[in-house]
């Protein structure tokens, strides 16, 4: 629990106790507006892990296995109704501990109950079926079972929303978990435990969390034999190594990792609507999201009128305090993050590609203790560069152009990636074609960074497999039973020949 002092400090949550970790270690965690520590977390070991999934899978064979599903929809409406309660709260501490603006903060922790409240509405219809199979005196029909103890791995960008993802579809198909958030922010992860989690029915053990570092706390999660289910958000390269790890005890996972999506804007496309769609898909959430659209491809006929707005409209982007309502972006989340940004800016330039807006980080004196870093544009990007093939996870945006509705596609797909793409066009053909061609598990025609609980969303490619949201979503953590049943009063002694 936080203690009232000038520096939080704060204990895991295992079993529905507040604890240390075994070892007393700590680590800290800065908030990269001050450039200050605010919070320290305890440092969990192999211990402590171990001892949270026995927790968790207790109750899962206890209390929370013989709830009918209709008690557990609504325990997901308490989770979200305390949601609500407590929205400001939690959307401020995730501003403090990663930067990004309290004023879309409290848009998607509001926006957070819906995936609560649309799980709680699955809940109660996760069934099998009867099976009309060609042995005619036989009944089949299957269950659908929770996989059981899920393993959370949950990066620092959208902290409670990419939990929420895991956990709202998760506690609707009869799961526990143990989740790890990332150690950069774990604060909004313990404080929804104390405010949420704690004020509900939730069984102890069906929700725990331990903290700490990826190579520790988080390979000793995902290679925990206890594990039945291993969900992780990340990197591409992480997720390789935790899906290793998981392989080991016959895991199953799930990861949804980086991307590098495109933005094609096509000669015909309503310019103000793509400027904006491009400026989202980019500089919100200062670029760090794994739909950014880090790539846009423009045809070469409106490359000069698209790049001048592009160019007016980020050059104004009001750079601050991210708890202040008026400011439209924050800082980068943490220091490395930051150096990583930096020396993709100086590839960029190295590699040829022509800088046109940005590429350092601010002189203003406000902004010099914080992780600030300029809305960039590179034009002349050729699609070999660096800046035009590894995830950023910034506010950089690399301009490619195209000249035909074949180069665009081929274009878009040619990278290790395929999260999103954005399409902005007025030709129904040529959306509906473009759409198809892509390979990309979300794809929007005329908007960008539109996500929604009932829809599936993941990636093709090096940007994962499985799906969140939607309905898809409680596949992933449910599993099949086929039960076969003889009707007929007589089983044939097998070794006789009919
Ligand atoms: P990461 O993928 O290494 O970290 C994500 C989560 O995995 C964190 O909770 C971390 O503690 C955990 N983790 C790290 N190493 C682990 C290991 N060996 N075993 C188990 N868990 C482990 O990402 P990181 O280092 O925070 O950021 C690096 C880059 O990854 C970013 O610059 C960005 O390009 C990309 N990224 C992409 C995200 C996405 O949503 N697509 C989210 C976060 C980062
Ligand atoms: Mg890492």
């Amino acid at each position: 629990m936080p203690v009232n002092t000038a520096i939080q400090s704060y204990q895991m949550y295992i079993g529905g106790e507040w604890v240390d970790s075994e070892s007393h270690e700590t680590f800290d965690s800065i908030n990269p507006y001050t450039g200050e520590v605010w919070a320290t977390f305890p440092s969990a070991g192999a211990g402590d892990v171990d001892h949270a999934v026995r927790v968790a899978r207790k109750a899962f064979e206890g209390p929370w296995r013989q709830m009918v599903a209709s008690e557990r929809s609504r325990i997901l409406r308490q989770i979200a109704e305390a949601i609500g309660q407590h929205a400001e709260h939690l959307a401020t501490i995730e501003t403090r501990d990663n930067g990004k603006l309290i004023r879309e903060m409290l848009g998607q922790v509001k926006y957070l109950m819906n995936y609560y409240h649309y799980f709680a509405g699955a809940a109660d219809k996760i069934h099998g079926e009867v099976i009309p199979v060609d042995k005619p005196t036989m009944l089949n029909y299957t269950l659908r079972e929770p996989v059981g103890v899920v393993g959370a791995i949950v990066p620092w960008n959208s902290p409670l929303l990419l939990l929420s993802w895991k956990l709202a579809p998760a506690l609707a198909a009869g799961c526990t978990m143990v989740v790890k958030p990332a150690e950069q922010t774990s604060a909004s992860t313990l404080e929804f435990c104390r405010l949420v989690i704690d004020r509900v029915e939730l069984p102890r053990g069906v929700f725990n969390v331990v903290t700490g570092f990826g190579e520790r706390t988080g390979s000793a999660l995902a290679g925990h034999p206890g594990i039945d289910k291993l969900a992780f958000t990340g990197s591409s390269e992480t997720g390789k190594a935790v899906a290793k790890l998981a392989a080991d005890n016959h895991t199953r996972v799930t990861l949804e990792l980086g991307g590098k999506s495109p933005n094609i804007v096509f000669a015909d496309a309503h310019l103000d609507n793509a400027v904006n769609g491009v400026i989202k898909g980019i500089f919100a959430a200062t670029g760090q999201t794994c739909i950014a659209g880090s790539r846009l491809l423009v045809h070469r006929d409106i490359a000069e009128p698209l790049l001048t707005r592009l160019v007016e409209r980020a050059s104004r982007i009001k750079l601050g305090d991210p708890q202040k309502m008026e400011t439209e972006m924050g800082p980068v989340a943490f220091k490395e993050q930051l150096d990583k940004i930096k020396f993709y800016c100086r590839k960029g330039e190295e590699e040829g590609a022509k800088l046109i807006l940005g590429g350092r980080s601010p002189e203003r004196e406000d902004l010099k203790q914080g992780y600030f870093f300029e809305p960039t544009i590179f034009d002349h990007v050729s699609p070999s560069m660096k800046i035009a093939q590894d995830e950023i996870f910034g506010p950089v945006l690399a301009v490619i152009p195209f000249s035909t509705q074949e180069e665009a596609i081929e274009l878009a797909n040619d990278t290790i990636f395929g999260l999103g793409a954005g399409i902005w066009t007025q030709n129904l053909q040529t959306a509906h074609t473009v759409a198809k061609a892509l390979r990309a598990g979300t794809v929007w025609i005329n908007n960008y960074r539109v996500v929604s609980f009932a829809s599936p969303f993941g990636g093709y490619k090096a940007s994962g497999y499985g799906r969140e949201s939607g309905l898809e979503a409680i596949d992933e953590y449910t599993q099949v039973k086929s039960i076969w049943v003889e009707l007929a009063n007589k089983v044939d002694d097998p070794f006789i020949l009919s």
